[in-house]
């Protein structure tokens, strides 16, 4: 089968999906229709987009996201509910109390959740709550709140859609480090309080050689399926949810050839643990990826290059999803 989600679908697992910006590009749609069931939002549901002041909810680019999906068939990732970055300031320098803050978090979840409803397949709630090392991370909800935002924020999506699959969202969780063991204990956290949690998304940022801004290659496949048991056997489900694997560019065929094993044996990790039910890839061709514009020097990080042909990493990705 050369589709990426039928493939994924007789693996019997539940999506492929790509991060969505909607453009001018032809290309996109088919290859979307082609290889996958299922899309996260790239940027429009942030608060910044949703709720860019108090109160006042700008739903016009959101909006077009749940249309394509049930337009085309497909599962959304919505992304996000409660994080500490594209946070209008109105929240983040608000000087608000405590109780202030839940009510605008309630406001805000409330919202956003029963417009969706019918639309979003799984929420993001809470994003990058963590330190690379494992602490909370300071930020508005954190500082104002303490840990219990957490299930807080759990609780209200719940409140007010109890289909939708919740999760608890960050980067570097792979390593199977301090970071994971602390993503493990937000899960404990939230069910000690009697609330719901149903997966834990791994970001999957990683690079394919050493680069100014990755600690190293992509950790083997056994320290992956290391860090997706870690949370998977707290009883919820693990899911990549924003695949890339950058690198120093210019790109050379040898490096993507070391990218196209690094995309096989993060597909292969997902099929050898039961409860990895899917993975997104953040993004379709090269020409958009978020990585250059942010980390300098590095890129090429998707499964299609500039011009939307196939890279070896797709084959590579496609062989490690048959793996299972
Ligand atoms: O839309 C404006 C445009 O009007 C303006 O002219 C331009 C100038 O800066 O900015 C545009 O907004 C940019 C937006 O992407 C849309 O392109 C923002 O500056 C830019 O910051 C934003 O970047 C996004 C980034 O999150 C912000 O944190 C990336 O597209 C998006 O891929 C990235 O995704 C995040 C996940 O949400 C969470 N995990 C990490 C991941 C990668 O950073």
């Amino acid at each position: 089968d050369d589709s990426l989600y039928k493939a994924m679908k007789k693996a019997g697992r539940s999506f492929i999906g790509t991060a969505l910006t909607i453009r001018n590009e032809t290309r996109e749609g088919e290859i979307i229709k082609q290889e996958f069931n299922s899309f996260t939002p790239e940027n429009s549901m942030k608060w910044e987009s949703t709720e860019p002041s108090r109160n006042n909810f700008t739903f016009e680019d959101a909006d077009r996201y749940a249309a394509y999906a049930k337009k085309n068939n497909l599962q959304i990732h919505c992304h996000n509910l409660v994080w500490h970055s594209q946070l209008p300031e109105w929240v983040s320098n608000g000087g608000f109390d405590n109780k202030t803050l839940i009510s605008i978090m309630e406001n805000h979840i409330k919202t956003l959740v029963t417009r969706y409803k019918s639309v979003c397949t799984r929420w993001d709630v809470v994003n990058e709550a963590l330190n690379d090392n494992g602490t909370y991370r300071s930020s508005v909800w954190y500082d104002t709140i303490g840990e219990a935002f957490l299930p807080i924020a759990f609780r209200l999506a719940n409140k007010y859609d109890n289909k939708a699959k919740l999760f608890y969202n960050d980067y570097n969780l792979e390593y199977n480090d301090n970071k994971t063991v602390a993503a493990k204990n937000i899960v404990k956290l939230i069910k000690s309080y009697g609330v719901k949690i149903n997966g834990v998304g791994y970001q999957a940022h990683l690079a394919s050689e050493v680069t100014p801004t990755a600690p190293g290659p992509a950790p083997d496949q056994k320290t992956l399926e290391a860090a997706l048991h870690a949370t998977a056997d707290e009883g919820v489900d693990v899911v990549y949810t924003e695949i890339d694997v950058r690198m120093n560019t210019p790109a050379t065929a040898e490096k993507l050839a070391v990218q196209a094993a690094t995309y096989e044996r993060i597909a292969a990790s997902c099929l050898a643990v039961k409860r990895c039910i899917g993975m997104t890839v953040w993004g379709i061709s090269d020409k958009y990826s978020w990585i250059p514009g942010v980390f300098t020097g590095e890129g090429a990080a998707l499964i299609w290059d500039e011009n939307y042909n196939k890279k070896p990493a797709y084959n590579g990705f496609l062989e490690g999803i048959n793996s299972g």
